[in-house]
């Protein structure tokens, strides 16, 4: 599966969204995740995001992203369309450590 980490909070700029076959976003207040049991694999999704914040559960580091997004898409609605970003959304692009703006 693929997953959304946390480049994606603050800039939620859903591009991601609207090429994904298989509806599987889920959508938070800050950031989208990814239901990683309904992902096909496709990767259609990773180089739609400008703020590359979506990885493959192959890359180092992912499990952390993949179970964080299984959690948090069992609790959120999802989404089918694509949204405007937030106003915001170029100033918080590449910011690191992000986590910490996620509320839950
Ligand atoms: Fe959707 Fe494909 Fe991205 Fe998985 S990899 S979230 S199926 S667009
Ligand atoms: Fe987030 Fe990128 Fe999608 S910023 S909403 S993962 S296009």
């Amino acid at each position: 599966a693929y997953a959304v980490t946390e480049a994606c909070i603050r800039c939620k700029y859903t591009d991601c969204v609207a090429v994904c076959p298989v509806d599987c976003f889920y959508e938070g207040e800050t950031m989208l995740v990814i239901n990683p049991d309904e992902c096909i694999d496709c990767g259609v999704c990773e180089p739609e995001c400008p703020a590359e914040a979506i990885i493959p559960d192959t890359a180092e580091g992912s499990a952390r992203w993949v179970a964080l997004n299984g959690r948090l898409a069992a609790q959120w609605p999802g989404i089918t369309d694509k949204r405007d970003a937030p106003a915001d959304a170029e100033d918080w692009k590449g910011i690191p450590d992000k986590l910490q703006f996620l509320p839950e």
